[in-house]
């Protein structure tokens, strides 16, 4: 039986960190599933690491869509929930059922997430829980708001910044958000937000002491060419990749044979 967001809350509960991880496509979702990733994140962040594009703004719903599709088809174990993208919920809680109601019906996630806290999104997400579908919340560096905010920079570093991420984040808890990532916010702060909020938060450049933490997997594993300075590399895939192939390559030049092992 795979996890339900009522098994985050337990982890929770007993104090056991949630893992979380990006998937973008069948194989390697597959692997993270089997490695015991209990939460697995078809994220917009695969503008930039499967597409190609420069931040998370131009990916579309149909992109995201045709992901979710081959992810949900490697994953038995994880919960698995899919980002709304930039532009196709932000209008309206109409608008964001609509489009979160496709995600459900057509790949089989469990879940959507959205960037943003009061008032407009706690609406959101108060019409969405209300109505099935279970939403994880995104606050402090919310990417899709980079022109907004200036750039991928920290987030609730003053005082005041810092009270009105704590009372978004009990205001989206409040309208039914299972959990809340917390990205690139300090340290300190994400650990009080971890200690007031009775629903887990899930930390990107936050520190230890949110109640999971959740990375880009291109950037775990070392296929992104400038991962951000907070990622610890758990492996150097392009480096091997690069390797391999030209092992490959030097077989195939010089017609050995590849084929025996
Ligand atoms: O799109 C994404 O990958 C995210 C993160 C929280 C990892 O939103």
């Amino acid at each position: 039986m795979g996890l339900s967001i009522h098994s985050l809350r337990k982890l929770k509960e007993r104090a056991q960190p949630i893992v979380a991880l990006t998937a973008t496509e069948y194989a390697i979702a597959h692997v993270l599933d089997q490695a015991g990733v209990d939460l697995l994140l078809v994220g917009d962040s695969l503008s930039m690491v499967a597409l190609g594009y420069t931040s998370t703004l131009p990916v579309t719903v149909d992109e995201l869509l045709h992901h979710c599709r081959a992810v949900r088809r490697g994953v038995e174990r994880a919960l698995l929930v899919a980002d709304l993208p930039f532009g196709s919920y932000e209008q309206s809680p109409q608008q964001a059922f609509s489009t979160a109601t496709r995600f459900l019906k057509e790949t089989g996630v469990q879940a959507v997430k959205l960037e943003g806290g009061y008032p407009r999104m706690v609406e959101t997400v108060a019409f969405l829980t209300e109505s099935g579908i279970p939403v994880l919340g995104h606050l402090g560096l919310t990417p899709q708001a980079v022109h907004q905010l200036g750039g991928y920079r920290v987030q609730g570093k003053t005082a005041q910044a810092a009270e009105r991420l704590l009372d978004q984040a009990l205001a989206l808890a409040g309208a039914g958000a299972f959990a809340v990532v917390l990205e690139h916010i300090p340290h300190d702060l994400a650990g009080e937000m971890s200690g007031t909020l009775l629903i887990p938060t899930i930390g990107i450049g936050a520190g230890p002491h949110c109640d999971g933490q959740i990375l880009v997997t291109h950037d775990l594993l070392g296929l992104t060419e400038k991962p951000p300075l907070f990622v610890k590399p758990y492996a150097d895939l392009r480096a091997l990749i690069a390797e391999a192939v030209g092992r490959y390559g030097a077989d195939v030049r010089a017609h050995r044979s590849f084929e025996e092992r």
